[in-house]
């Protein structure tokens, strides 16, 4: 054979390969369980006795099992597996790890989700695609909290096949009574949820029992040893089946007469000349095409990467699902749906987070925690707020509708992730349940004398004067003088001030994070409506947290709202304590004191910063008075949207 026979007859034995291995049915799992019950010797395990570990990686084993190992002369599994998390560690942002192994039969990508504390989070990263858990349990403690936490949130995520993994069996002398023990009272456990298959296999992962090869010590098991289960099992192909979605990534438009979708399909199928529907605006289109990584084809499928172009030009943005017309996703902008909470700072109804669902981020908030549930006992618990690692069933409220499935029907199109406004991080993941019906049929009531027609009376432009700052840093004694000046001038106006709208309609509130949050919510609402009167409003809150400063700034139009920011040292606030509260806080009557045990987050960019010591509040108010002038507020009418 000539040399480049040769080449061309190993190229085509590599792609046949490589296309059996694509052509084979592929199994996503992750493991769980509690912290010891060998999460990490299983995993090695099956590398191992699949052969997927190099010859390389074997001798390096060795010598480290000699060096680190805590299993004497044998090749410490758990090894591995932990020495490629330390590999990993350096990419610092994945929490999960995927590791790929095939028999003959079949492809598995295992989710390993290790961290202790930070569990449930990498545990819904990872199973957020996962067909089967497996849930390690040490044969000599049985069933833990965790086993349970973890059964439970596998059940929520959608995981409906479980295999109890009761490893360690060997340190029970491989006792079947044991075995049923644990077993049985899984089985009971486990009874409420949704679980369609459940697998006990007694096992050694340590020294390979029942994890490939059929233990010789346990006569008694005549089940499947993990691989066989995990190589037979069937799992449904649950995204091929559903509904097509389509959430498009961006819009592909290399020349004019081209404009295509791209993205990646998230469920069904899709076919040239299927007719496709762009959900929200409801409008309807044939697939023109269809091109894929190989070029143009005329079907594909969920998991695909494609471009869609359409017979016809619909203004379709990033963002948008494409659907099928036979089965449209639901759209709203309020739900109810399960959340996990990943951060350490606490979920706060009312606060603004960015909510991703599919390719599309829009800004939401929780408009009441229904119930949050003890994930040991799965009873429902009230709750004001979520601390890490908590679930809850929330009400959201959406700043426009979205479209979406509930997550039963569709675990891509039904789930979402929120993330912090001001540090970006992921602080939450949700499970759609259901769309509020209230949500769609409440319209807005369009008024003939509008804002426009109502400040154009008052001949003024409408604004909100936000004044933030510390309690007794003088925000109120300033916004008093500003007010009676523009009083005297003719201008209309109203101050909102915090103690007075606590005695009426926020007086449910106390001082928690929680309730300032609402408290801000409630009166950045009100303002909204002053303004929308036509009136200057002038706001004296401490208002401490940036997010909902911002909230209440999003409310308004641009210009409209003039963050004020009462600058004063705490030293000289508590010199001035009008009111004796510094003293009390200090000692120790009052609870969650701004600046004492609570926070205050100062304005990094307000439109006017007073620096509030040694000056003349007459002189202070004359400034603000100067600021509105300038902008053209206080003459004529006209809202801020007309320029000025
Ligand atoms: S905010 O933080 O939620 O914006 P708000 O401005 O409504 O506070 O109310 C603050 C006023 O409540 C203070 O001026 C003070 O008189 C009173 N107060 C009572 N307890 C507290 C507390 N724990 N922290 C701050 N202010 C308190």
């Amino acid at each position: 054979m000539a040399n480049t026979d040769i080449q061309n007859a190993a190229e085509a034995a590599v792609n046949d390969y490589i296309l059996a291995q694509e052509s084979k049915d592929q199994l996503r799992f992750l493991t769980c369980g509690s912290v010891d019950d060998g999460k990490s010797t299983l995993i090695g395990r099956l590398l191992y006795d699949t052969k997927l570990i190099f010859e390389d990686q074997l001798a390096a084993l060795e010598r480290d099992s000699k060096k680190h190992g805590t299993v004497g002369e044998e090749i410490d599994l758990a090894l591995l597996v932990d020495g490629l998390e330390a590999e990993r560690e350096q990419g610092i942002t994945i929490d999960v790890a995927y590791r790929f192994f095939a028999t003959e039969k079949r492809k598995f990508i295992v989710a390993d989700t290790p961290g202790h504390e930070q569990y449930t989070r990498n545990m819904a990263t990872g199973a957020s695609t996962a067909d089967l858990a497996v849930l390690l349990v040490d044969a000599r403690n049985g069933l833990m909290v965790q086993t349970r936490r973890h059964a439970f949130i596998a059940s929520l995520l959608g995981i409906r096949h479980v295999v109890l993994a009761v490893n360690k069996i060997d340190l029970v002398g491989f006792s079947e009574e044991r075995f049923n023990e644990i077993r049985k009272e899984f089985e009971t456990f486990a009874n409420g949820f949704d679980f369609e298959t459940l697998q006990a296999i007694p096992m050694s992962a340590r020294y390979g029992d029942n994890v490939t090869i059929k233990s010789e010590h346990m006569a008694w098991y005549s089940g499947p040893t993990l691989l066989e289960h995990l190589e037979g099992i069937e799992v449904g192909e649950h995204a091929l089946e559903a509904p097509f979605r389509f959430p498009v990534q961006w819009v592909n438009r290399p020349n004019l007469d081209f404009r295509g979708y791209s993205g990646t399909i998230a469920s069904g199928r899709v076919a040239v000349g299927d007719d496709l529907v762009v959900a929200g605006p409801a409008k309807i289109s044939k697939v023109k095409s269809i091109v894929g990584a190989g070029g143009e084809v005329s079907a594909a499928a969920a998991g695909e990467a494609v471009t869609i172009s359409l017979e016809d030009e619909i203004d379709i943005s990033r963002g948008d699902l494409l659907s099928s017309t036979a089965h449209r996703p639901e759209v709203a902008d309020q739900f109810a749906a399960h959340v996990i909470w990943m951060s350490d700072e606490p979920l706060l109804p009312g606060r603004p987070y960015l909510l991703k669902i599919g390719t599309r981020t829009v800004t939401a908030t929780v408009s009441e925690i229904k119930h949050k549930i003890n994930v040991n006992t799965f009873e429902h618990v009230a709750g004001k707020t979520l601390e890490l690692n908590e679930i809850a069933f929330c009400n959201f409220a959406l700043s426009t509708s979205v479209p979406f499935d509930p997550y039963e029907e569709n675990r891509t199109t039904g789930s979402f992730i929120l993330i912090d406004r001001l540090s970006n991080a992921t602080v939450g993941a949700g499970m759609i349940w259901f769309a509020l019906r209230r949500a769609s049929n409440i319209h807005w009531q369009a008024l003939d004398v509008d804002k426009q027609a109502r400040s154009e009376k008052l001949n003024q432009k409408p604004a909100v004067l936000w004044f933030t700052g510390l309690s007794g840093s003088g925000k109120s004694t300033i916004a008093s003088i500003v007010e009676k000046k523009l009083h005297i001038e003719g201008k209309h106006t109203y101050t909102l001030d915090g103690d007075n709208v606590r005695h009426g309609l926020n007086k449910d509130l106390g001082f928690t994070d929680a309730d300032r949050v609402e408290n801000i919510r409630r009166v950045g609402e009100v303002a909204k409506l002053f303004t929308d009167a036509g009136m200057i409003t002038l706001v004296s809150f401490i208002s401490p947290f940036k997010s909902e400063r911002r909230m209440a700034r999003d409310l308004m139009e641009d210009g409209e709202f003039i963050e004020v920011f009462v600058d004063t040292p705490i030293e000289e606030c508590r010199k001035r304590d009008p009111k004796g509260l510094y003293a009390k806080a200090d000692r120790g009557e009052i609870k969650n004191f701004t600046g004492i045990d609570s926070p205050y987050e100062a304005p990094e960019t307000p439109e006017i910063h007073v620096k509030n010591v040694g000056k003349d509040p007459q002189d202070v108010a004359e400034e603000v008075i100067a600021y509105l002038r300038e902008r053209g507020i206080l003459n004529g009418g006209g809202t801020n949207g007309e320029g000025s």
